[in-house]
């Protein structure tokens, strides 16, 4: 058997440690040309604060985070958003999904996709919803794991240069679909 070369747990205090390293994940992804709510350059200054502000969530109940690290430190982060309005209990937005360009295409984020459903299962989460920039790597990835395709709205968001890009809503129903962890890596 072949051991990880990351280990992923659940975040329920955001260190400063975790801050600066997620930070550096999520300018690695801009920096790598991905629409990941940001545009290019991304300072760490703005990339502080927007995990700051997520430490935030995390610490008062509204959203649940996980942390992927490798022997460089943070490689790949995942979030499931919590606030959800009064009739939509059983749901969660899975966001910023995000792998360290060092650490991609091993398998890290299907892992986290895994351990991010079955986090949903443990809050009582039962249907997750996603967007992905259409024809990325996000997109291949979920409808691999077997998420449920919607549909695309073009002219979604802004690539980190500037030029449009669509995006490609998933969902996924965990109360009759495939356990977390059987779907084909
Ligand atoms: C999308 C993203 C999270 C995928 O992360 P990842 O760790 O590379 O994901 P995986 O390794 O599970 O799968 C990626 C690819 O590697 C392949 N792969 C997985 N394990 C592999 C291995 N051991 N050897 C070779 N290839 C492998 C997968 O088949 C997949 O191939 P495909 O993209 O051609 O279909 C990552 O590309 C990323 O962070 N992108 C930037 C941010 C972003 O766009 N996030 C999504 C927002 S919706």
């Amino acid at each position: 058997m072949t051991i990880a070369p990351w280990t992923l747990r659940r975040v329920e205090v955001v260190s400063e440690a975790d801050i600066a390293g997620l930070s550096r994940v999520l300018i690695d992804c801009v920096e790598g040309g991905s629409s990941v709510s940001f545009m290019h350059p991304l300072t760490r200054e703005r990339a502080e604060a927007f995990w700051r502000n997520v430490a935030a969530g995390v610490a008062s109940g509204l959203r649940a985070l996980l942390i992927a690290e490798d022997d460089m430190g943070v490689c790949g982060t995942v979030q499931l958003v919590l606030d959800m309005p009064e009739n939509q209990p059983h749901r969660a937005d899975l966001v910023k999904m995000l792998v360290h360009r060092r650490a991609r295409r091993r398998g890290l984020g299907a892992a986290l996709m895994r351990a991010a459903e079955a986090m949903a299962l443990d809050l009582g989460r039962t249907l997750l919803v996603l967007d992905a920039v259409t024809g990325d790597a996000g997109e291949r990835l979920y409808t691999r794991l077997g998420w449920t395709r919607v549909g695309v709205i073009p002219r979604y968001a802004l690539m980190p240069d500037g030029a449009f890009c669509s995006t490609t809503y998933f969902y996924r129903d965990l109360a009759t679909g495939t356990p977390p962890g059987s779907q084909r890596a």
